[in-house]
Parts: C-alpha cells; structure tokens; sequence
C-alpha cells in the first residue's frame, strides 16, 4: 500500500517536472513576428525579405498551416500535370535533356548510352544498353517511369529530376538511340555517301 503511493507521488512529480519543461519551451527567448527590437537600426524584430524574395503563398492559401499544405498541393498538382503531358520536341528540350543526362544518367550509362560509364567501370552493375530492340521498342512513358521510379538496383530520380526535366531526357535517350541506329536512308546526302564509301550498311 505505501509502496504504491510512492509509487503515485513519485509519477506524479516526474509528471510535473516535464511539464514545466515543456512550458519552458513555450516560453524561450525568441522575438514573435512584428515585435520590437533594438537590435536593428530599424527598431523592427523580424528582417524584411531579400530583394527580388519570391512570395510563396497569398491569400486563402497563405492562411493555412503556414502555407505549406496549399503549397503542396499546387505542387502535386502542377507536377503531375507535366507528368501526363511530355512537351514538344524542339532543339531546346533536346539540349536541356543532354545536359540533365550529362549529370544523373551519363556516369553509369556512358555518353554514348551504352551502359559503360565510369561508375560501372568502377564496380557498379553495368546498366543495359540502350541500344538493344527492347528498349529502342520501348514507349517514351516506360523510359519515364524508370527515371522516376528506378528499375532493378537502379533508384529513382523523382525527387531530384522534375518531370519536364525527365521528358528532356527522354528525348536525348531517343536522339542517343537514332545516333547508334539510323537508317542510311535518311541520312542528309554527304553522310549518307561517307558511310556508303566506309561499306557500312
Ligand atoms: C548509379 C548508376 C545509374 C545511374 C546514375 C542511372 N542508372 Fe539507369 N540503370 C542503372 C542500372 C544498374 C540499370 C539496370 C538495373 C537492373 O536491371 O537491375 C539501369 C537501367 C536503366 C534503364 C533500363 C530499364 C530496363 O527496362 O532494363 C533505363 C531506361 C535507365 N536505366 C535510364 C536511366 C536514366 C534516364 C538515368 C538518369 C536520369 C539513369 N538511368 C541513371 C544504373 C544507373
């Protein structure tokens, strides 16, 4: 019996010496926005933002929970609208994707997309070519998927390449891939005869 209100009290200290601790966190040093400060030449506590700051959030959305979950949700929206839609094929979008592929696919894929970049001479498991019917088969969506989700020991890039930017490199896989496996026929003239003259088909 006495034991158990030993027991009790001392719970019940132990109790109350966390809640003062939490109180203590409340009641840190720290400056609330729009307080007063003599820290500052201009007497405000909170700085203003750097020139050329992008506003976040306005309106109802900068109401809610710091703005954060508006913010999440145009972002998941917009995200997944240029996930659904790859943008046209221009020159631009060919050379943003040689670029993009330079920095997250090149060094295990190879320049030349053939699976034989540094980080596999290195030890990492080679990566197929993608200079094989498979994937020269494949729809633009699959090689899409594979970026953002990774495929076997490869890991996605979805938190790091955003969706325009995964179109892009699409798009050079595909220029990659018809620069291993062109027909002659539509090559311009002058190169067409230079193969002809090297007997290659
Ligand atoms: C760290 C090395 C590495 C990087 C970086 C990398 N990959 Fe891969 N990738 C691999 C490996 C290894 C495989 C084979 C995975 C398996 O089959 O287990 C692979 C497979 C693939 C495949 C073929 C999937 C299939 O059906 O066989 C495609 C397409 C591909 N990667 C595209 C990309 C693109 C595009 C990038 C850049 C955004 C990229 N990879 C970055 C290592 C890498």
């Amino acid at each position: 019996m006495r034991r158990g209100a030993i027991a009790a009290l001392a719970c019940a200290l132990l109790a109350a010496g966390c809640e003062r601790q939490m109180q203590d966190m409340y009641d840190q040093p720290r400056f609330d926005p729009n307080e007063g400060s003599t820290l500052w030449p201009d007497g405000r506590a909170d700085r203003p933002p750097v020139p050329s700051t992008v506003v976040a959030a306005t309106g109802d959305i900068a109401g809610t929970s710091s703005a954060r979950r508006g913010r999440e949700e145009a972002q998941d929206w917009r995200v997944a609208q240029q996930a659904q839609t790859p943008p046209p094929i221009s020159r631009a979008l060919l050379v943003r994707g040689q670029e993009r592929y330079s920095i997250y696919c090149l060094p295990c894929h190879s320049p030349l997309g053939d699976g034989d970049g540094p980080v596999a001479q290195h030890g990492f498991p080679h990566p197929p070519t993608y200079h094989q019917a498979r994937l020269r088969d494949a729809p633009d969506r699959y090689l899409f998927d594979v970026i953002t989700n990774g495929h076997g020991v490869m890991y996605g890039y979805a938190d790091r390449v955003p969706p325009q930017d995964r179109w892009a490199i699409v798009a050079y896989i595909r220029a990659l891939q018809l620069s291993q496996d062109a027909p002659v026929a539509q090559l311009p003239p002058a190169l067409r005869d230079k193969v002809a003259a090297e007997g290659r088909r």
